[in-house]
């Protein structure tokens, strides 16, 4: 006979329910009958959509992590945090420049981080935040993208901040600047873009359009992966 599971009390919008103690917050909240519409996205880690902070009962420290990562623990007390706003600038990649100067311009707020490390504390990607905020108070753009590469957009750190930071905002701006301006070129992709636009592979291409699905999948199989 299977065994049956072990269950754990957990409070959802403070009403408690026992759930299967192996379940993640956000399958527990699916088994306790909650429809996710909001707050749900890839379910895998990646889309920062499922923020949620959680107080486990007599411990004071508050806890954040992914609802889709995280296991549930008995006594935890649940609060999710689909959306958490902070301030988004607008701007044209095209007319910026990647100097140190184009972060104060575009975010002068960033000059405001007060170094305290709370952001680091709430980050479920386990981001050295305050480090990125600290390296675009110095302006070094590549350090920034390079810090918050792993960054999901997830707001669990702009949620906690007592200066207000966008930091999330700030990092993905770096990250553009970087990738557009910064990063080395890859010589072999300049190659091969110019002899596509040179037309050198129209006739491979045309015969791939003309296979059926299936072929296509055995071609793709049987493809050679560069190593
Ligand atoms: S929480 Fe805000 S003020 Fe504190 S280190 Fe992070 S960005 Fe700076
Ligand atoms: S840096 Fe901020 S927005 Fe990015 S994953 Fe960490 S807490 Fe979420
Ligand atoms: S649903 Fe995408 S990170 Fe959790």
């Amino acid at each position: 006979m299977a065994e049956l599971a072990e269950m754990v009390p957990v409070f959802i919008m403070g009403k408690r329910y026992d759930v299967p103690a192996s379940l993640t917050i956000m399958k527990a909240m699916e088994w306790a009958g909650y429809t996710l519409v909001r707050g749900v996205g890839c379910r895998g880690g990646f889309c920062g959509a499922c923020a949620t902070v959680y107080r486990i009962k007599d411990d004071p420290k508050l806890y954040f992590g992914l609802a889709c990562q995280t296991v549930v623990q008995p006594e935890m007390y649940l609060g999710q945090i689909p959306f958490f706003p902070a301030k988004r600038a607008q701007y044209d990649i095209k007319q910026l420049k990647a100097e140190s100067v184009t972060l104060f311009k575009v975010y002068p707020e960033t000059l405001r981080c007060l170094g305290c490390g709370t952001c680091t504390k709430a980050c479920p990607q386990e981001l050295d935040v305050k480090g990125y905020m600290a390296a675009a108070m110095r302006g070094d753009i590549a350090q920034v993208a390079n810090m918050s590469f792993d960054c999901i957009m997830c707001g669990l750190c702009a949620a906690r901040c007592p200066a207000e930071e966008p930091q999330y905002n700030i990092a993905i701006l770096s990250r553009r600047l970087y990738g557009r301006y910064l990063a080395p070129r890859s010589e072999h992709l300049a190659n091969r873009m110019e002899e596509l636009e040179a037309h050198q592979y129209d006739e491979e291409i045309n015969v791939l359009k003309a296979l059926d699905t299936d072929d296509l999948k055995e071609r793709y199989k049987a493809r050679d992966i560069e190593k």
